[in-house]
């Protein structure tokens, strides 16, 4: 990957900048140019090019380390990368290191020499393998302290759990965005100090994703001017604070691990809030959030023992906020239901919604009667979006207790009168899938358009026949749209020959 240069036509410029440097090399002309026209000249190259072209003379030597972007994507010797990123003052707009450049020990000998430079983006990839061992008490591979960006405006670190120790002073003064993902925490310096308002004035958007190390943590943020923050993966956080009068949107998913929640959050300007945690209203506050249009939610288990206190608090966090627009649920059912309670009957109520998303892990069990009882409590929606789970998909037993749910939804007429527009994804072309879906058409009778993916394994020939099975049931004049995944092209539009 060559992320500084334009492709075939920059190698081909390489060539013959390097042609015309072989020759001009016996009198070295090119070094009695000014650095800044030098720099022009590598503009047109490639990093790596433009790196190749120190070879040529004492004055080449560090001139590309004065281009506006640099990245290095292969090797890159960590000493060579500092004497280069030392020998000038000029700003690098965006510096991008992958490989054994953002190796820890790597790190650790040229970012204080890049935390000088950067005035724009700084990115970090290492892909090194990383072992899955949450009981692992110290970090994959070695640590780096963090230096102050004093004029960065971005970082992004995507490191292999590399251990990082956050500075315990200095003042990111520019920094509008901070993305840290597979980050092993290391003392002394405090990531929620070093991101509040005193040492980061600027910061917008804050993303934490997949963190080790935060054991204890009470991680405290308060910043004036944060729009964004999402944390998830954090695994072992043991309290929250978050105090941001601007925050718009705010995802803590999977942060608290076995540990019981304690969070405050003070943000009276949210809109969406994605709390995939586990809500207990006795240790988790929220201020007032009268702005909130969006909320999400971890799952319901649709059979569970009563006494199971997880979905109570999933009531609870719902009952808390009105007048919301955008609701995003999950109806989960374990695989082994046997000695449970049908616990849909407890949900009586949800915010008067207009779009809403519904995830189902039905792990093989028919999910019909659950996601029906969701749809009769909101009947005023326009938009519904529907994800299957990606879970195996295994068919349960023939005497299972998921038989014996409610079902009036094959018989009770449901108007959903305002429901135009549907999403799909994950369609298996499941017996319970087309069950369930044949009863939508009846209850939206306003229904203009129907989105299906089809479930990202299901191959060309496979996809034909579900097609037609869904056209098949289909209300003519829905307009649908199919969607299937390949592996070189993503997601495609399915458009069968006939
Ligand atoms: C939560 O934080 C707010 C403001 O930061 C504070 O006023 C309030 O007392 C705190 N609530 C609890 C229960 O700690």
């Amino acid at each position: 990957m060559e992320l500084g240069g334009g492709g075939e036509s920059a190698t081909k410029r390489a060539r013959l900048s390097s042609d015309d440097a072989a020759a001009a090399a016996g009198e070295d002309r090119l070094s009695a140019l000014p650095s800044d026209v030098l720099v022009l000249i590598l503009l047109k190259l490639s990093t790596r090019a433009a790196a190749w072209t120190s070879v040529l003379s004492r004055s080449w030597r560090q001139v590309w380390a004065l281009l506006p972007t640099l990245s290095f994507d292969e090797t890159a010797d960590p000493g060579q990368l500092r004497d280069a990123l030392d020998g000038h003052e000029v700003s690098v707009r965006s510096l991008l290191v992958g490989a054994d450049g953002a190796a820890a020990e790597s790190l650790g000998v040229w970012l204080p020499a890049a935390a000088r430079r950067v005035s724009g983006d700084l990115s970090l990839y290492s892909y090194a393998r990383v072992e899955e061992d949450e009981d692992d008490e110290t970090p994959q591979s070695g640590i780096f302290v963090l230096p102050c960006f004093e004029k960065a405006t971005s970082i992004t670190l995507f490191l292999s759990f590399h251990g990082v120790a956050v500075p315990r002073a200095g003042v990111f003064a520019r920094l509008a965005e901070l993305h840290l993902h597979r980050v092993w925490f290391h003392g002394p310096g405090e990531l929620g100090d070093a991101v509040s308002t005193p040492r980061c004035p600027c910061l917008q958007r804050l993303t934490v994703d997949d963190a080790r190390g935060l054991a204890d943590l009470n991680l405290a943020i308060r910043s004036e001017t944060l729009l964004e923050v999402e944390l998830r993966n954090l695994c072992t956080l043991s309290r929250l604070t978050v105090a941001a009068p601007a925050l718009k949107e705010l995802a803590v998913v999977l942060c608290f691990g076995k540990n019981r929640p304690v969070a405050n959050i003070s943000a009276p300007r949210l809109t969406n809030l994605d709390w995939g945690d586990e809500y207990d209203p006795s240790s988790v506050h929220f201020g007032k959030m009268e702005h909130l249009r969006s909320l999400s939610t971890n799952s319901y288990l649709v059979y569970a023992n009563y006494a199971f206190i997880h979905n109570h608090f999933w009531l609870s966090l719902l009952q808390r906020f009105e007048g919301i627009q955008t609701l995003s649920l999950m109806l989960m059912y374990l695989r082994d239901i046997e000695n449970y309670q049908y616990m849909m009957e407890y949900l009586t109520v949800l915010p008067d919604i207009t779009f809403l998303r519904l995830r189902i892990v039905a792990n093989g069990h028919a999910f019909e009667a659950s996601a029906f009882h969701i749809l009769r409590l909101c009947t005023g929606i326009r938009r519904l979006m529907l994800q299957f789970g990606l879970e195996v998909r295994t068919v349960c037993s023939s005497d299972c207790i998921c038989d014996q749910q409610p079902a009036d939804w094959e018989t009770e007429e449901l108007l959903l009168n305002h429901l135009e527009e549907v999403e799909i994804t994950g369609w298996t072309g499941s017996e319970h899938e087309v069950a369930f879906m044949k009863r939508l058409f009846n209850w939206g009778a306003r229904l203009k358009e129907i989105t299906v993916n089809f479930c990202f394994t299901t191959s060309e020939i496979k996809a034909k026949e579900l097609y037609q099975i869904f056209q098949s049931f289909c209300r003519s004049g829905i307009c649908t749209k199919f969607y299937l995944y390949q592996k070189k092209r993503g997601k495609v539009l399915y458009a069968p020959d006939h």
